[in-house]
């Protein structure tokens, strides 16, 4: 069985996009799958310094936080899902901060990211998700990974915690994600 890891990239722990992801993340979970949500919204957020210690330190960003702690985590992941929400038609810097550094480090390590399944996934009021979202799938291609689709892009119309859940086609589009990660994850094994 394969391993789901979710990062949730919002710091309101218990909003949109975590519940975005907990619908995604149940439907990997009734299929028997392992999973985990990694919260990373909220944390202290360094950028890449770009000072090429993860060349030297492999597996390792010299700046010693949350993240080496959350690479592992992806490393060891069959599927990552990154979600954000919509923050200025972009990405929370936590996600962009996840990005950048496990980006560079994975690039260091042999392509670490390579042939995982990837799916982002971004909670929207109104306008800039799929900004965010392309952000987001950047990354999986850069790093020779597989995107699954759904019935709509991966976003939900919602500002208010809570409002999620009444965005009907937010969450249609939520389970047919997680049913397109569920198909294939079991096509790669
Ligand atoms: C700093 C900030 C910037 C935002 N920018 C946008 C935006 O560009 N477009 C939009 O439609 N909503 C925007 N929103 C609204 C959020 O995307 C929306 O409330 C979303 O549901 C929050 O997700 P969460 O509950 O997971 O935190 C913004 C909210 C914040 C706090």
């Amino acid at each position: 069985m394969g391993k789901i890891l979710a990062v949730n990239g919002s710091p309101r722990v218990d909003g949109n996009t975590a519940e975005m992801l907990g619908t995604v993340l149940a439907v990997c979970e009734k299929a028997g799958h392992e999973t985990e949500i990694y919260q990373a919204g909220g944390k202290s957020v360094r950028g890449c310094l770009a000072c090429g210690g993860c060349g030297k330190h492999i597996g390792r960003c010299v700046t010693e936080d949350w993240v080496n702690e959350l690479y592992p985590k992806m490393v060891n992941a069959d599927a990552i899902i990154l979600g954000s929400p919509t923050y200025f038609a972009d990405l929370t810097p936590e996600i962009k901060a996840v990005i950048d550094r496990t980006g560079y480090i994975s690039r260091r390590d042999g392509m670490k990211f390579s042939r995982k399944i990837g799916a982002g996934v971004s909670a929207v009021r109104r306008a800039g998700s799929i900004h965010a979202l392309d952000s987001i799938n950047h990354f999986f291609l850069i790093n020779d990974m597989i995107v699954p689709g759904s019935s709509y892009w991966n976003m939900s119309l919602s500002r208010d915690k809570g409002e999620y859940e009444r965005d009907d086609e937010g969450v249609k589009t939520m389970l047919r994600l997680g049913e397109n990660i569920v198909w294939l994850l079991e096509k790669l094994s």
